[in-house]
């Protein structure tokens, strides 16, 4: 037996060294380009910011956790449609290694977000889908409400309890997770929060957007997560999580602690946070122009059809997007 956030750990690695991630889940981008068209809504607003500021210079485009490149290449090709005469210069971080078929304008760095970050981009650094696989501390109440670390057999899935959580986990979970109940579950997101402020701290101008299924607070304290959300995913289907490398180990993330967390590694530069279901992050997105041919109209009809299907709240219209602006007044 071993603490989850060990086992999770190396079992990622494994995982993602030597799987596609498409051949165990499916992602928003594998179907559509929605989330690429609500990212590069966002990127405008840099643009336009830069541009005001008398900066027309190359733009960033980061994205932490690219998978296969899909969404990368999604965004890079609808940004050059509607910023013909800007240069984009677009990086991926990955713990995979490059894709054969990725276009050669995409920069892929092959490693863990920590170690490959600069400090000043200029654009904009996306994250769709990774914070959740960022391997946590999972605990538990026991019979005398004392929060343990649940312990994880890495071959079978089997747990036990193990010790009581450290202080500063104990920190994190009076602030952000204040239901007790015997065999409650606590998700101890610390691990994410200081990936997510190494991301968005970043960001020397421009927006920071990590898009993932995600609870708040008040949830958190009604006890609604208290089963605990941890999964795993193995060619397409939800498993018990084993953390033998086979398989895909996902959690909900804490996003709201996340935000604070970023702004407060930001700091001093000013930052604006929004938190917002994918629902409502896509509905802001405007329409096309009339369609001028029956091909036009069929094109509209597949964008808006494709639109939708990314903001049903019973499918991907349920994630958060979670938006700093960073760097660019209040
Ligand atoms: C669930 S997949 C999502 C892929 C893609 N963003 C999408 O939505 O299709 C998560 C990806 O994040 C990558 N990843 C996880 N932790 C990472 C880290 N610390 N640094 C860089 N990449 C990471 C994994 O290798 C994996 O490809």
């Amino acid at each position: 037996m071993e603490p989850w956030v060990e086992a999770w750990t190396r079992s990622a690695n494994t995982f993602y060294s030597g799987e596609w991630p498409a051949d165990h889940f499916a992602t928003a981008p594998s179907h559509s380009t929605a989330v690429a068209e609500g990212l590069v809504h966002h990127l405008t607003h840099v643009v336009e910011h830069l541009h005001d500021g008398g900066y027309f210079g190359v733009i960033d485009v980061w994205e932490v956790g690219g998978g296969d490149g899909t969404l990368m290449a999604q965004v890079l090709a609808l940004a050059g449609q509607q910023h013909p005469t800007v240069t984009f210069r677009a990086r991926v971080i990955e713990l995979r290694p490059r894709p054969s078929h990725l276009a050669s304008t995409i920069e892929w760095i092959h490693g863990p977000v920590d170690t490959h970050l600069p400090e000043s981009i200029r654009g904009l650094i996306f994250a769709h889908e990774v914070l959740d696989d960022v391997p946590l501390t999972l605990a538990q109440y026991d019979e005398s409400f004392t929060l343990r670390q649940v312990m994880v057999n890495p071959a079978t899935g089997d747990e036990e309890l193990g010790a009581p959580i450290s202080a500063n986990d104990g920190e994190w979970v009076s602030r952000w997770w204040p239901h007790q109940s015997v065999g409650g579950r606590v998700e101890i997101g610390a691990a994410r929060d200081q990936v997510w402020a190494v991301i968005a701290s970043s960001v020397s101008t421009g927006i920071a957007i990590a898009i993932d299924y995600a609870h708040t607070r008040e949830q958190r304290s009604l006890g609604a997560f208290a089963p605990g959300t941890l999964t795993g995913f193995r060619h397409g289907y939800p498993c018990q999580p084993v953390p033998d490398g086979s398989m895909n180990i996902t959690a909900h993330v804490a996003l709201d602690a996340c935000a604070v967390a970023a702004e407060q590694a930001c700091a001093p530069l000013p930052v604006t946070t929004v938190l917002v279901s994918q629902r409502d992050a896509l509905g802001v997105l405007g329409r096309s122009a009339t369609p001028q041919s029956p091909h036009e109209a069929l094109v509209a009809i597949a964008q808006h059809s494709q639109r939708e299907l990314a903001r049903d709240t019973q499918g991907f219209g349920a994630f958060t997007w979670l938006i700093h602006h960073i760097g660019m007044g209040r």
